[in-house]
């Protein structure tokens, strides 16, 4: 579901890069399409074009599609950690938004059989990580319509620009899927851009002797052919696709409640349970203090899973059930993970330039941890943030290329505009605002002018002195 648009035109405050030129020749091949459409045999009445292959991200142009918005994705997963070979059927829920002759999904690697529109077969065409369908009749835009695509292969992570790995990963006996910000491709078809948020059932069938775990509450499991289990997770809030999850391996699960009445899931690899244990007992009082802070928990579930050291290098806050390899297990990263559950869960960025909001946010919810449990003020931890040279490559709404989404200055400056911000309005205008802004965009996605826009009308006036500086500027001012 698309909450808020995705913004394709850049505002000139923002430097560097010109989706222009793309976006006219999007227009030009949406005329042709049309004239091509106009010249074939009329079907029902209905002159769909092709949906755009790309929603134009400024740093991943092919990643999500154009034309339909889903609704609801139905995985059914079945893994063989001997082998790795998945197979995948993906029920897709989606709405067109334009009269639509074809459109595409993302999907990297593994071997599609067959796909279907509304039950019928359509025809199938790969080329990269575009899936296009053609369906036997073309759709009329507001048509809610059912894809199936039935899928197989063993999955092949990615390697991302910045060097790390990602997507459907073996582990020792099993597997751990993750997917910020493309890899989720590697191992479903889908509108892969945080832009298209969706509700998810994912049901995993794997060996009974281990434990399969994903987002949301556990709906089911039971045994099915072949000494397996079927177990049914769902997840009934928006999702963006690079935050679903599976976990499969020899976990040992822990269940309990936090925040009243939110079932709470967290699972640790079984060397890790005692030395787990303690910080997992307090994660229901670490969510409650945030929910103090930033507003209603989001989610109808809550929980973590620790993986051992492995193929995955870094925690991830995957929605509703962060996961973390064991070195990455400490208080402070499981506070960053679960701040990510308003910002950038709930609050999801527009586009990936927007990564600030939700990395600013979770370092500045680290800050603020310490400054209530670990007496360093939040000043102390900007101080040293406005020490560092790291801090300093370049401003935090303008990464220069998709290799630095996730480096220093996206973080660390990102909670010093953060900072900068409480600093103008006070500390009580600066607690409503965050609190309003988790609210405001509950559930949807903003972006960078959307935050803004928002902060100055809390505030009651401009705050271009702040944005200036800390969020848009280049250079490090010479005083704190
Ligand atoms: N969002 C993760 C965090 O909480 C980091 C993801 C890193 N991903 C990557 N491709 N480098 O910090
Ligand atoms: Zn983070």
């Amino acid at each position: 579901m698309i909450r808020t648009a995705i913004r394709t035109v850049i505002p000139t405050r923002r430097t560097g890069r010109s989706p222009r030129a793309a976006a006219s020749l999007a227009a030009a091949l949406a005329v042709l399409g049309g004239l091509l459409a106009g010249c074939a045999p009329e079907t029902g009445g209905v002159r769909g074009t092709p949906g755009a292959s790309g929603l134009r991200d400024p740093y991943f142009a092919k990643l999500g599609n154009g034309g339909y918005d889903v609704g609801r994705y139905a995985l059914d997963l079945a893994y063989d950690p001997d082998t790795g070979r998945l197979d995948g059927t993906a029920r897709i829920t989606a709405r067109a938004t334009q009269d639509l002759s074809a459109f595409n999904l993302d999907l990297s690697g593994l071997t599609v059989a067959g796909a279907t529109v509304d039950g019928a077969p359509a025809a199938v065409n790969r080329a990269g990580t575009e899936l296009t369908l053609r369906p036997r009749d073309e759709l009329p835009r507001g048509r809610e319509f059912t894809v199936t695509v039935e899928y197989a292969g063993v999955p092949e992570p990615l390697t991302d620009p910045d060097g790390s790995v990602e997507g459907w990963l073996r582990s020792a006996g099993g597997a751990v899927a993750v997917g910020e910000p493309a890899g989720s491709m590697t191992w479903f078809p889908g509108n892969h851009h945080p832009s298209d948020k969706a509700a998810y059932e994912i049901a995993l069938t794997a060996p009974s002797g281990l434990t399969a775990l994903s987002n949301g509450v556990r709906v089911s499991a039971g045994p099915v052919s072949g000494g397996r289990t079927r177990t049914v997770w769902r997840q009934p809030e928006p999702m963006a696709s690079y935050l679903a999850t599976v976990m499969i391996g020899r976990y040992a699960t822990t269940t309990g409640t936090a925040l009243g009445e939110v079932p709470v899931v967290t699972a640790v690899e079984p060397e890790l349970v005692s030395a787990t244990a303690g910080l997992r007992a307090e994660l229901p009082a670490l969510l409650a203090r945030q929910r103090d802070r930033f507003g209603p928990y989001p989610f109808s579930a809550a929980g973590a899973v620790v993986t051992a050291d492995g193929p995955l290098g870094y925690a991830l806050e995957t929605q509703t059930r962060p996961v973390f390899p064991a070195g990455s297990f400490d208080r402070t990263t499981l506070v960053h993970e679960l701040a990510h559950q308003w910002f950038g869960n709930s609050v999801t960025p527009a586009s990936w330039q927007d990564i600030w909001l939700n990395e600013g946010f979770a370092t500045y919810a680290e800050w603020l941890y310490a400054e209530d449990h670990g007496s360093v003020p939040a000043a102390d931890s900007f101080a040293a943030a406005f020490a560092e040279d790291a801090n300093w490559a370049f401003p935090p709404a303008d990464p220069p290329t998709a290799e630095n989404l996730f480096d220093p200055p996206v973080y660390q400056r990102g909670a010093m505009v953060l900072h900068k911000l409480r600093e103008a309005v006070g500390d009580r205008v600066f607690d409503e605002l965050l609190r309003g802004w988790a609210a405001k965009y509950r559930h949807a996605n903003a972006s960078t002018e959307d935050f803004t826009a928002y902060a100055e009308s809390v505030a009651g006036r401009d705050l271009d002195a702040v944005w200036d500086v800390w969020l848009y500027g280049r250079a490090r001012p010479r005083t704190p």
